[in-house]
């Protein structure tokens, strides 16, 4: 079979990123046509990853299901304790895999840290066959906003990569995820993470208990518009503890039906993905990936969070208080 070229990739051999785009637009090529020119495509993934016996393994390990949304939304001190220690080894596993992004690595490779990481914790990795879903980590790069499957494609310089991990241990997750620099990435992509970590800490800043769910992701909205940039809607934070996603939804753009009140034991995740165009996104036919629209770059960071009395704890910090995102 012949496979025709599409005319963007004919033409963006010959434009630089500053030329004006080969559609008349008026914009430059790097705002315009190029990222749907190289856009990320599917590779090859391996073959499962076993995980011994003697780790505790949620029931989607065997059943390929996903979790029982209903859960309480006020953890007993007992879970809370629970959560404490298994978001504290989250924070170290994303740290751990973090620390072994570079040009070349695949994410596959990044994914066998990540399977290993966990197990060496004692603990399951909670994507692994989660509604079937194939790996340990999800990897997003460039234009992927959420659920990237590790693949044989190696990171590239100038790329953008999230990691998001889940651990699962003690019988509850904790849930984090940051965007990593590959080599050298151009200063737009830099203000993009940086405004995405930013608005991650202050959708964290507006958790007080006494106030609506909604000012979360009026503070993120906000801010993140505020920097030229979209707020992803159909991917939101979410309840979590013995479960992964409780049915508790957190908005990461001003939403009035999320009127229920903060109460303290309350525990959730804040995890924005921001974008450096349209925030509407596309489906892969994995029916896992989910890429912008217009194939602009996104990032994301996430934390699992748990409703004080007078404000919030980050529960996936490490013992040391550091976390991978900070360097962003
Ligand atoms: N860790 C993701 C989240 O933040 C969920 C990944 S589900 C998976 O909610 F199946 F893709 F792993
Ligand atoms: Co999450
Ligand atoms: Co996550």
């Amino acid at each position: 079979m012949t496979i025709t070229r599409p005319a963007t990739s004919a033409a963006s051999t010959k434009l630089k990123a500053n030329d004006p785009c080969w559609c008349g637009s008026g914009k430059k090529f790097k705002r315009c046509h190029k990222a749907a020119s190289d856009r990320i495509v599917a590779g090859r993934v391996s073959p499962r990853r076993a995980v011994p016996p003697e780790i505790e393994a949620p029931p989607w390990a065997v059943t390929g299901g996903s979790s029982n949304r209903a859960e309480a939304h006020v953890k007993s001190p007992d879970v809370i304790d629970r959560m404490r220690r298994t978001g504290r080894a989250a924070g170290d596993l994303l740290a751990l895999v973090g620390a072994a992004v570079e040009p070349g690595i695949t994410t596959d490779e990044l994914d066998a840290i990540c399977h290993q990481g966990a197990i060496d914790l004692g603990g399951y990795p909670s994507p692994l066959n989660y509604s079937g879903f194939p790996k340990s980590i999800c990897t997003s790069i460039n234009e992927v906003i959420c659920h990237g499957i590790p693949d044989d494609r190696p990171l590239a310089d100038g790329d953008i990569v999230n990691l998001d991990v889940t651990l699962y241990r003690e019988g509850v997750h904790g849930d984090t995820n940051a965007t990593f620099f590959v080599g050298e990435v151009d200063p737009e992509s830099q203000r993009l993470v940086r405004v995405t970590r930013e608005s991650l800490e202050r959708g964290i800043a507006a958790v007080r208990p006494g106030r609506p769910i909604s000012d979360i992701g009026r503070a993120i909205q906000a801010y993140a518009e505020g920097a030229g940039f979209g707020v992803v809607r159909s991917f939101i934070g979410h309840g979590i503890g013995e479960t992964f996603h409780t049915d508790l939804a957190i908005p990461h753009y001003f939403d009035p039906r999320a009127s229920m009140l903060l109460v303290p034991g309350m525990v959730f995740t804040i995890e924005p993905m921001i974008t450096a165009g349209d925030w509407r996104h596309r489906m892969w036919d994995d029916d896992w990936t989910a890429v912008t629209a217009d194939g602009r770059r996104t990032a994301q960071f996430e934390h699992t969070l748990l409703v004080t009395a007078d404000g919030v704890d980050i529960l996936t910090l490490r013992a040391d208080g550091q976390w991978s995102g900070d360097g962003a």
